[in-house]
């Protein structure tokens, strides 16, 4: 059995897609299944940690270990989280979340008239951008890169730009990587510049590796 060595943490996970709403009837969303984040849960779960999930839409099971919070949009998320924050000592931003949303919800749903609809999208709130500003020195923050180019270049970017200890980068040119399968390939980058690239595994052994990469931010106590 694995050690408890993350006795003591309270720990954050987002996980899964959000929901934007159209209408009452329609959404705009992405492809992820939550898959990761539970994996990471359940890791964080059996090392000892106290679990908080904040959760989109998925078909998964949480265990009853965990404190979790299922939400549809990137708002809710965001609240959710805001929430909880500052009690938190490990926070990790696996969810994906729609950088937009409809700019207005139409109170019913919308009929099919011209050959042409145009909907107007405004940016949503980014939950980690938002979290990492209000960061204090003993939280650890870790994100995660889903990229299509120029893989390592935006997720140093991100890194930066939302003040993460870690992030971790999954590219959707890897095969096997990535949304609703249940493997995952991954690079692991740190603020320092460090980083270490996973084989392809399952989303179960991936998780396990960001834990012991989370010992080794220097705030780690
Ligand atoms: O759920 P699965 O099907 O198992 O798929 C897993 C996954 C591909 C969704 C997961 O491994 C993953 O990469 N999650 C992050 C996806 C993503 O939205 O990445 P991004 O590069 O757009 O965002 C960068 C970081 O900022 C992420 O930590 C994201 O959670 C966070 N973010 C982004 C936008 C926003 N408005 N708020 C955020 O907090």
């Amino acid at each position: 059995s694995k050690s408890k060595d993350f006795a003591g943490k309270k720990v954050l996970i987002t996980m899964g897609p959000t929901q934007e709403a159209i209408d009452p009837v329609r959404f705009i969303s992405n492809h992820s299944s939550g898959k990761m984040g539970m994996a990471i849960v359940k890791a964080f779960l059996a090392r000892g940690a106290e679990v908080y999930a904040v959760s989109g839409p998925t078909k998964l099971t949480f265990p009853k270990e965990v404190n979790t919070t299922q939400v549809k949009s990137a708002q809710e998320m965001f609240e959710a989280c805001q929430t909880i924050h500052a009690q938190m000592d490990i926070c990790v931003f696996a969810a994906a979340v729609a950088d937009y949303k409809p700019a207005e919800v139409a109170p019913q749903k919308i009929k099919k008239s011209s050959s042409k609809l145009e909907l107007t999208l405004t940016k949503n709130v980014d939950i980690a951008l938002t979290l990492g500003k209000a960061k204090s020195a003993h939280q650890i923050h870790v994100g995660f890169a889903l990229e299509t180019e120029n893989e390592s270049r935006f997720a140093k970017q991100k890194l930066t730009k939302k003040n993460f200890d870690l992030i971790v980068l999954n590219s959707l040119r890897d095969e096997g990587a990535g949304f609703q399968i249940d493997t995952n390939k991954v690079s692991i980058i740190h603020a320092s510049g460090l980083s270490s690239e996973s084989e392809l595994l399952p989303k179960s052994q991936i998780a396990e590796l960001i834990l012991d990469e989370i010992k080794n931010v220097p705030v780690w106590i």
